[in-house]
């Protein structure tokens, strides 16, 4: 009965909401589209992906010969030597699928137009949904599929893509994103050849610290910043993933998904299993396309808040490390708020009762104050930061414990660990990783941020760390035969608290923090404001970094600090001004101890804060135009946001090397209108009385994109940068 209203329900949806059983199958953005052919009993192709076409232009698209003729979802088992996007054993041994298309339902949701291929076994009671959903007003469409074991018995997944897609063959090019803690994602550009090339991660709770889950693929040549013709592409999971570009002569396809080695997925009879989302865009403008194109995508549907403007604030973790106590924050508080600052956020060494926090190798879990440190507890933090004006947040890393905890002491069941083996553990050879695949500690979880909320509702941000990546691999929550899910069951159980916080906590500011920037990807991002793009803050390191994350990730988002002129991480010192400049290009703050700056410092302070609260909404808000690369090594590094109405913008120039007579070159800008005037302002002038010889001067917009503006004048002594806002003037 059930399923005979089901399929009722499905039948009356379809027919009510448009095209059913039709044989092509346009999916369009204003900029793209994405043509399928799916007709009932037989198998779904994709045709084409690239610059919008209209349905007038399909029997163009076949009659050219630029139709591909690749299934949409091929699965293994019958005449199956090419790459697969799923492979499955039935429970009674059998490793065969073979899916055709049932029906296609096309529908609308808040965010964007569904189209939904419904393809069946033609055996086994087995149904795979594709999903392909164009977000409006965004020129992203994003894939993922759902598969229903329709049967009574179980049966195991071994491959589970979300995406597969074939790509034209030619002078292709791969642009991703590499690194290491310290040095998170740095740009690498290939060129493809032929084999399999892949980029894949397996730490199990941060996946971004050695990789990102995003790529962009040309298929003309070098990458090139505003023009060539580039597909970009990014998997929206918080775990393990598999990216997967299948290369030959002939020919070229994409996987990307879960990453299955040692994930084999068990589904039980009557269980659905959803896969996480792919998202992808095709620019005939260069990367820059793609950026922008993922960064309004990431503004309008995948960040918390995405059109609030971010505070500037300040951390207290390189000013004060471990030794937090009420004078000092208040005094930091003080410091900042007299700089101009809006936000104080107190990281580690708050909390703690029986074992207070002093060092990184205990009390996680405990998540009560430390009355030692803090006789005036949370209260007496929240009411410094009324008194000074800005607002307060604090740091949690609620996934974990420590050996030496009360958490730990009463729960030690709530960690993964293997049976009769030793645990392993992390930082400080103290730390433990809590099951987030039990319920019962996704309560616990939960009531971290819940706990703090009801008691301090004055709390404004919490800064969500992850310092560890999962050790051991067993649940005792789990069942024997199920623990091949704790990788993907681990990140469904994160997702499960952060719904549920985010439901009760809507106006809380989370910023996801994972040792730094290893939890940069838009399957943690729709739950979080902000990431914390590595802890390294060395400014000039960080040009490279926030260059890389700014190709799919906006800048309202990349939380980027001016910390103290001898860095902590890398040593380096650096003038003021340089830091600010490099900050400036993504959410401002600063990591520093406000008291030990001079009066000279904290004079410009006031003042580059001053002059991001001016330029904010189009730092934040505006189109990200990358100018010169600092992977080209030329010396330089240059970008800029334009309003998309394009009546003003903000100008970055940063100088990377230092040698007499050395080239620099002009700088030729982008994304303005050719035919407006544009007055130039230098929004951080060393001295304040003495702005760049630029400031003040009017120039065409046509003028500045075809000729630029020179450099070498600018650009004098080491570590030299410029920050300049344009300005419409009639
Ligand atoms: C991680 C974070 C840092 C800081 C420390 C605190 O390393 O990335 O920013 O919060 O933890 O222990």
């Amino acid at each position: 009965m059930e399923k005979v209203k089901m399929f009722l329900v499905f039948v009356l949806g379809t027919l009510l909401s448009g095209q059913v059983f039709a044989k092509d199958y346009l999916i369009s953005t204003p900029n793209t589209s994405l043509l399928l052919t799916a007709e009932p009993g037989q198998k779904s192709m994709f045709r084409y992906y690239g610059s919008r076409i209209e349905t007038a232009d399909i029997q163009s698209i076949y009659a050219s010969g630029c139709a591909f003729g690749s299934q949409s979802y091929p699965v293994f088992g019958i005449s199956t030597s090419n790459e697969r996007a799923m492979a499955v054993i039935h429970a009674d041994g059998n490793a065969s699928l073979d899916l055709v298309v049932e029906a296609v339902n096309q529908y609308t949701e808040a965010d964007g137009d569904v189209t939904a291929i419904r393809m069946k076994d033609n055996i086994y009671p087995f149904v795979l949904t594709q999903f392909y959903k164009a977000y409006k007003g965004t020129d992203v469409i994003s894939t993922w599929v759902e598969v229903e074991n329709k049967g009574k018995k179980s049966v195991t997944l071994y491959r589970f893509a979300s995406a597969y897609f074939p790509v034209n063959r030619g002078d292709n090019w791969l642009t991703h994103f590499h690194g290491a803690w310290g040095a998170e994602h740095m740009m690498v550009e290939e060129k493809l050849t032929n084999g399999q090339k892949i980029i894949a991660d397996r730490s199990g709770l941060a996946n971004s610290h050695s990789s990102n889950p995003s790529f962009m693929l040309t298929l003309d040549g070098k990458p090139q910043e505003e023009y060539g013709h580039v597909l970009g592409g990014t998997l929206a999971w918080s775990g393990n993933y598999l990216l997967k570009a299948d290369v030959k002569n002939t020919w070229l396809a994409i996987s990307a998904g879960i990453n299955e080695d040692m994930a084999h997925y068990v589904l039980d009879g009557g269980k659905t299993f959803v896969l996480p989302e792919f998202a992808m865009t095709y620019s005939t403008t260069g990367k820059g396309g793609v950026s922008r194109a993922f960064h309004r995508w990431a503004r309008m549907y995948k960040l918390q808040h995405g059109n609030v403007e971010r505070d500037i604030l300040l951390n207290s973790w390189e000013g004060v490390y471990f030794k937090v106590n009420q004078t000092g924050m208040d005094e930091m508080m003080q410091n900042f708020s007299a700089l101009g600052g809006e936000l104080f956020v107190m990281d580690d060494g708050w909390f703690g009762d029986k074992y207070p926090r002093d060092k990184g190798n205990s009390s996680l879990g405990d998540w009560v104050v430390c009355k030692k440190k803090l006789p005036e507890g949370i209260e007496g933090l929240l009411d410094s930061a009324k008194k000074h004006n800005v607002k307060f947040g604090l740091w949690i890393e609620p996934e974990m414990t420590n050996t030496q905890s009360e958490l730990f002491e009463k729960h030690p069941d709530w960690v993964l660990q293997v049976e009769g083996r030793p645990r392993s553990t992390g930082r400080g050879g103290t730390q433990l990783v809590l099951d987030l695949t039990n319920p019962e500690v996704q309560d616990f979880v939960f009531s971290v941020v819940d706990g703090l909320m009801t008691k301090y509702p004055g709390i404004a941000y919490m800064k969500w760390d992850d310092n560890c990546s999962l050790m051991d691999y067993g649940s005792t929550y789990l069942p024997k035969n199920r623990q091949s899910h704790i990788y993907i069951e681990y990140h469904r159980g994160l997702k499960n608290v952060l719904e549920r916080i985010r439901a009760k906590y809507p106006d809380l500011v989370l910023q996801a923090c994972a040792a730094g920037g290893g939890r940069v990807n838009y399957g943690i991002l729709p739950y979080f404001d902000e990431f914390w793009t590595s802890d390294d803050t060395d400014a000039l390191q960080r040009v490279y970094m926030q260059w890389g994350v700014s190709n799919f990730y906006p800048s309202i988002a990349v939380g980027a600090h001016v910390s103290a002129d001898k860095n902590h991480q890398t040593g380096r010192v650096t003038p003021l001004k340089f830091r600010f400049d490099v900050a400036m290009s993504g959410r401002l703050g600063m990591e520093m101890q406000p008291k030990d700056m001079n009066e000279r410092d904290k004079e410009f302070a006031r003042r580059a804060i001053a002059a991001y609260k001016h330029v904010r909404p189009v730092v934040q808000f505006g189109d990200l135009y990358r100018l010169v690369s600092p992977y080209d090594n030329q010396g330089i590094a240059s970008l800029m946001y334009v309003t998309p109405e394009k009546d003003r913008a903000v100008f970055y120039v940063y100088k990377l090397e230092n040698f007499i007579n050395m080239t620099v070159p002009g700088v030729r800008l982008a994304g303005l209108d050719p035919n407006k005037h544009y007055r130039i302002k230098d929004l951080t002038p060393a001295k304040a009385q003495k702005p760049c010889s630029l400031d003040g001067k009017v120039f065409r917009g046509a003028v500045l994109m075809e000729e630029g503006l020179g450099m070498a004048g600018l650009l004098k002594g080491e570590y030299a940068s410029q920050v300049l806002e344009l300005q419409e003037v009639d």
